[in-house]
């Protein structure tokens, strides 16, 4: 009892905290959507209409919870019984055991205890649900907190029909609570890690506990995606955005849930970490195909296309999930991201894509295959091959040196401010740029590579001397040798 009073009273300091900063930003979000569905200012009609929605939340979950091993036959039943049972009443205690975090397979993970020194508390980003906040975890390590957001639409109109804050509370944080079992299930390199949880739901059975309904979800820290941001970077980083997505698409078609369709399918649904696109908002999901009597009930809806497939003789939409996922891939990442700039020897798998995914022609595994063999054909260089072999021949090279003083240029889109640095594959294409250039007149081979091995290369009009580099080479093209300092 002692330490989930003390866990109850860190989540709430943290929460504190949050609401502090929440406060000014939040105004703007102020009263959005107001439709009342339900119409009542009776206090008991009001908490047994909240009681019905907090009854479909849970049984939306329910589904989710994970499988419990075989050896475990007691609580195997527990959890048919739940299931058979779950319209009625639910066993609270072995529902806190899974939303607790007690149950074996989360006993590695971070509970309440990590966030006893929780420190510098700064929004990274809020929605109509959650509310995430940067957080240092002790021993120094950077994780995102995700929560309740309590200023959120969701929260105000809860709290506007039902006039229960407490109630409304514990039914939004189900989202949360579904939105975490789910990164349980579906673990891959593109979606959110998991880290921890601290729930404040205590004490099994009776209800009693302290602080129902706060959680806080411990996550992996990354960046929001910023769409305008991403539209300025070099075609590399924004193809690689894509193929991610294409990735996660792949595991999501054929996940251990089934084939899982996203609903709420938009950019800021994703955030990167080290420029690893991964999707962190999992609450409106669906998981498994959709039942259907016709094919009328198989129908994906887009404002500027519709889409039927048919409705199978197991009475499910096969492939819908998948087609609706490669659909909004195309409408929301492919169309902004991928055929702008794309290397010359590129653009007609480029092309290819973009008309496979945006008529669904192509399935997912043939769109992931076409993705991977763009990145190879990209690493390799061959789609340079008809690239004029003798543009090396125009340059000497000095070894194990890298220029400094004035003479960069700038060009876009550049790897750095200041000067013109860009991707290259090999110096003989970093020749040909160089040739492309009025400006160039020499460039570095620098050390540093990009995600796919490509090698940033830097191009300028003069510099003043040579420094000693052991990573770096410099190309000076052969009509400016010797390169006098000054001019
Ligand atoms: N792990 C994270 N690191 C950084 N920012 C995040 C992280 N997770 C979410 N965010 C930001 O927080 C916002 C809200 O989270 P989200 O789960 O989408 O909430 P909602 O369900 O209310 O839309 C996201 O749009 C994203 O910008
Ligand atoms: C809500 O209920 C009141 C009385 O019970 C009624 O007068 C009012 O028209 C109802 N409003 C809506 C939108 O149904
Ligand atoms: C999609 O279907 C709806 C109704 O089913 C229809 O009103 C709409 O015009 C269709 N849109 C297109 C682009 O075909
Ligand atoms: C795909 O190609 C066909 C034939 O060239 C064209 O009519 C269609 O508009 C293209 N669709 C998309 C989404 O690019
Ligand atoms: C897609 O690939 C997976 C393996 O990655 C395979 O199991 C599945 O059958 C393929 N689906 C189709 C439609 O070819
Ligand atoms: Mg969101």
């Amino acid at each position: 009892m002692g330490h989930s009073l003390r866990a109850a009273a860190l989540l709430a300091l943290v929460v504190l905290s949050v609401l502090v900063s929440l406060l000014i930003t939040s105004l703007k979000q102020f009263g959005s959507g107001s439709t009342r569905f339900f119409n009542a200012t009776d206090p008991e009609e009001l908490r047994s209409g909240l009681d019905v929605q907090l009854r479909e939340r849970r049984k939306e979950i329910l589904p989710l919870l994970p499988p419990h091993d075989d050896d475990d036959d007691e609580k195997n039943g527990v959890l048919e019984d739940v299931q058979r049972s779950s319209d009625s009443v639910l066993d609270l205690s072995l529902w806190n055991e899974v939303m607790l975090g007690t149950g074996k397979a989360h006993r590695d993970q971070m509970g309440c205890e990590s966030l006893v020194d929780v420190r510098a508390v700064e929004v990274l980003g809020s929605g109509y649900t959650k509310v995430v906040v940067k957080a240092n975890v002790a021993g120094g390590q950077a994780v995102a907190l995700k929560m309740v957001n309590e200023q959120g639409v969701d929260m105000r109109k809860c709290v506007k029909e039902f006039k229960d804050a407490q109630g409304c509370r514990e039914l939004v944080s189900y989202k949360l609570q579904k939105e975490m079992l789910l990164l349980q299930r579906l673990r891959h390199p593109n979606v959110i890690k998991l880290k921890g949880h601290c729930s404040g739901v205590h004490g099994g059975g009776g209800g009693g506990g302290v602080e129902r309904g706060r959680v806080a979800v411990i996550l992996e820290q990354g960046t929001p995606l910023q769409m305008i941001q991403l539209l300025q970077t070099p075609w590399e980083d924004r193809f690689r955005v894509c193929l991610d997505l294409v990735r996660l698409l792949h595991f999501l078609s054929r996940s251990p849930l089934g084939s899982v369709g996203l609903l709420d399918f938009q950019p800021r649904q994703f955030i990167t970490v080290s420029g690893q696109l991964k999707l962190t908002d999992l609450d409106d999901v669906s998981a498994g195909e959709i039942a259907c009597w016709t094919d009328a009930d198989c129908t994906l809806k887009f404002p500027h296309r519709n889409f039927t497939v048919p409705c199978s003789t197991r009475g499910v939409c096969d492939g819908l999930n998948e087609k609706r996922n490669i659909y909004n891939a195309y409408r929301f990442f492919f169309t902004y991201l991928l055929p702008h700039q794309a290397p010359p020897g590129l653009t007609h798998l480029v092309d290819h894509i973009m008309n496979t995914t945006g008529e669904l022609k192509a399935d997912i595994n043939q769109t992931l295959e076409a993705f991977e063999q763009i990145l190879l054909l990209y690493k390799s260089g061959l789609h340079l091959d008809n690239l004029h072999p003798s543009a090396l021949r125009d340059y000497t090279v000095m070894r194990d040196m890298s220029p400094s003083g004035n003479g960069e240029y700038r060009c876009w889109p550049s790897y750095s401010q200041q000067g013109c640095v860009l991707s290259v594959h090999s110096a003989r294409e970093a020749a040909y740029i160089c040739n492309s250039h009025s400006q160039c007149n020499s460039f570095t081979l620098t050390g540093q590579k990009t995600w796919t091995g490509h090698h940033l290369a830097s191009f300028r009009s003069s510099f003043g001397h040579l420094v000693p580099d052991s990573a770096s080479e410099v190309y000076v093209k052969k009509s400016k040798v010797p390169q006098s300092p000054s001019s």
